[in-house]
This record gives structure tokens, C-alpha cells and sequence, in this order.
């Protein structure tokens, strides 16, 4: 009996896992194919839909394939499950099958990395798609074979950020997935919804600038996509209320805003950010602190502020749609040198408050000196 398995975060399933899928049926003929959507953390970058949503997804993408099926074991688990651990249970179930494991050769050489590499060169074999810019040449010791072909470069956190940023993203689905999220509004669709009618329609454009651009950034220096573009959707939730009903909302649950008291009295729209964060978590289920993080200092910033929460704070200040050249400029900086950029619209930041004759926060000029340190 010739078993295969398929393990990944399907968040959500995509082309690239249904082509794989249907190459390997066609090369290996397996006896039975196993595809095992992983636990996810809830508190790590790259929030997506829950688990019994992915679950269903990877159902609806092995449909119609013979002698294939999800299996649910890792997410009944409830842990992060190592390859060698699905292995010891697929020889358990299993006895004396011919296991072989399916992955993208952008994997392929991360594998001597994996947990207990030994147990992975011994008893399996590892069945390997070409995608795209990945190298492809075996690890020692593994016993791999190449599908011929390449297939579609297509990732899910690239996936999460277009659906995040409201981009088009249909045609990297297979059809039923993207009916099935479209059902379900998963991936921000529901936020798209509510934000679009809560908000005013430059505020809600403004929305979709920024969280198109902090996908940008992120794909540009190294961070989550996803959850770069999750957070330029949020970031404005809290703008939802006026000047008045912010100071409410931050008195009632007695939110972290620095200076709570003088800065509600003194400019209660920056409460908006830590609000923002509040309502992101407790009405759309964001669960990841690194976007909570990001949200709730979009506006104001702070000493120490991580480099996720640097991303979306530049975002904000230059997204396409604020339509004055400095902003042109320091998105056009942000692409090569986020750092550079973050310290040019914290002083952006506060030249148009003292031209404004707003009030000037005090974090304002802390964060000014903290941000010199970058340089
Ligand atoms: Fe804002
Ligand atoms: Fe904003």
C-alpha cells in the first residue's frame, strides 16, 4: 500500500496545492493520499480563518480526487505537530506502508532544518513539485523525487493579503474555496462589509491605500504580508465614532492611551488607534499582538515601537491617498529604507501638528528622539 501525505496550513487552500495534488495522484498513484491542515497558533503572525474553516476548505480541494482525504488529526491534536510525529502515526495506522510525503521544492531544502531529520531521511520518501525561483536540489540522505512540470508560485500569505487589501484574488483559488470564503466572508471579507458602511468612503479608500501599501513593505523587507495588510484594514476601525464618542469608548474600557485624561480632552481622535486595536480584537476576532501592537500605535507611536508596528505607522502617513508630496516621497523612501522613512514621518508627523496649532503630545517628541536611534 503506497500512502502520501500532504501537510500545510491550507489558510486558505490554493492552485498551487490543487495542482500539486493532482500531479502526484497522476505520478505516484497512491493507494491513499492524506491531507493534514496543521494547528496554527493563534498568537503568531499570519492570522487567518479558524480551524474548522480550513478544515472545510481542504475538503472542497480534495473533492473529486480519488482515494483522498482530509484528515483532521493535527488540529484534533490541538498542537504544532512535527513532520516525524505525522509520520510515526501514519506508520501507526498504517503498518507497513510506503509513505511518502508531497511538498514544494521551495521546502526542499529547509529540510535537513526539520525536527529529527534522521527519522525523515529513514522510511519515507519525499515527493517534490518545482516551483518557481525555489532551488531544487535534494538534501543529502533524502530520498526525493521530482514531479515534472512547475507549479503555480502562488502562496496563502500571499492569498491573506490580497483578500486583507481587497485585491483580486479569485483566480488563485480553485472555484469552490473561493465560493466557500465568499460564503463565510472569511479573510476580512466581513470587515470589508462593515467598514465600507461605518466609515466614510474616504476613510474606507484610505483603508484599502494603506493596507495595500504595508503589504507592499512587508513583502519588500522580510515581514507577513498577511498580517501587514490585516492591519492597514483595521488600522481605522476606530474611526468609526466621532471626537466625543472616542473619549467615551476610552474612558468605559479604560484603554492604555498615553496620558489617557489630557489627550482625551486635549485631542480625543487620537484615542481612535488604541480603539481601533480594542475593537479589532474583541468585534473581529484578531487575536495575533503583533497587528494588535501595530493598530493601537499607528498614531501616536512609541519608544520601542517593533518593526511591524514601524511598517503600518509609515503606511498610514504615506499611502497613496493622502495626496501631498512628502508622503509621495517617504512611500518612495519606505520601499528601500523602512527606517529611514519611519523617522521622516515622525518628523512629517509633528511639522503638520505645529503648523496645524495642534496639541502636541508629549509621546511625540519621545518618540522623536527614540527614532534617531535607528539611524
Ligand atoms: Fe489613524
Ligand atoms: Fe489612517
Amino acid at each position: 500500500m503506497r500512502l502520501l501525505l500532504f501537510g500545510g496550513s491550507f489558510d486558505p487552500p490554493h492552485r498551487g496545492h490543487k495542482a500539486l495534488l493532482e500531479a502526484a495522484h497522476r505520478t505516484l498513484r497512491p493507494d491513499r493520499t492524506l491531507v493534514l491542515p496543521a494547528w496554527l497558533s493563534p498568537f503568531k503572525s499570519g492570522h487567518g480563518a479558524p480551524a474548522r474553516d480550513r478544515l472545510a476548505m481542504a475538503r472542497l480541494l480534495v473533492r473529486g480526487l480519488e482515494r483522498a482525504s482530509v484528515d483532521g488529526f493535527e488540529i484534533a491534536r490541538g498542537r504544532r505537530t512535527f513532520a516525524y510525529e505525522l509520520l510515526r502515526e501514519a506508520r501507526r495506522r498504517y503498518r507497513g506502508a510506503e509513505l511518502w510525503f508531497l511538498i514544494g521544492s521551495d521546502s526542499l531544502a529547509t529540510l535537513p532544518g526539520w525536527k529529527r531529520p534522521g527519522e525523515l531521511r529513514l522510511g519515507v520518501s519525499w515527493l517534490v513539485g518545482h516551483r518557481t525561483g525555489a532551488p531544487a536540489r535534494p538534501p543529502e540522505g533524502f530520498r526525493v523525487r521530482f514531479l515534472a512540470g512547475r507549479f503555480p508560485d502562488v502562496s496563502s500569505t500571499e492569498l491573506r493579503a490580497r483578500l486583507y487589501a481587497g485585491e483580486d484574488w479569485g483566480e488563485l483559488l480553485p472555484k469552490r474555496v473561493a465560493r466557500y470564503i465568499r460564503k463565510r466572508r472569511l479573510y476580512g471579507l466581513a470587515a470589508h462589509e462593515e467598514l465600507a458602511r461605518v466609515l466614510s468612503k474616504d476613510r474606507y479608500a484610505h483603508t484599502l491605500g494603506v493596507a495595500r501599501l504595508a503589504a507592499e513593505l512587508a513583502r519588500r523587507h522580510g515581514h507577513d504580508a498577511g498580517a501587514a495588510a490585516l492591519a492597514g484594514l483595521l488600522h481605522d476601525c476606530g474611526r468609526r465614532f466621532d471626537p466625543a464618542g472616542m473619549a467615551r469608548y476610552a474612558r468605559e474600557r479604560r484603554l492604555p492611551v498615553p496620558e489617557r485624561e489630557r489627550t482625551l480632552r486635549e485631542a480625543p481622535l487620537l484615542a481612535h488607534a488604541y480603539i481601533g486595536a480594542d475593537l479589532a480584537r474583541r468585534r473581529f476576532g484578531v487575536t495575533d499582538p503583533a497587528v494588535l501592537g501595530a493598530i493601537a500605535h499607528h498614531t501616536l507611536g512609541k519608544p520601542q515601537m517593533t518593526a511591524f508596528e514601524r511598517l503600518l505607522y509609515v503606511a498610514d502617513l504615506a499611502s497613496p491617498d493622502r495626496g501631498f508630496s512628502t508622503a509621495d516621497r517617504i512611500r518612495r523612501v519606505a520601499l528601500r529604507d523602512l527606517d529611514r522613512a519611519f523617522v521622516e514621518a515622525v518628523q512629517t508627523k509633528e511639522y503638520w501638528t505645529r503648523k496645524r496649532g495642534g496639541w502636541l503630545h508629549p509621546m511625540t517628541s519621545r518618540v522623536r528622539r527614540w527614532a534617531r536611534t535607528l539611524r
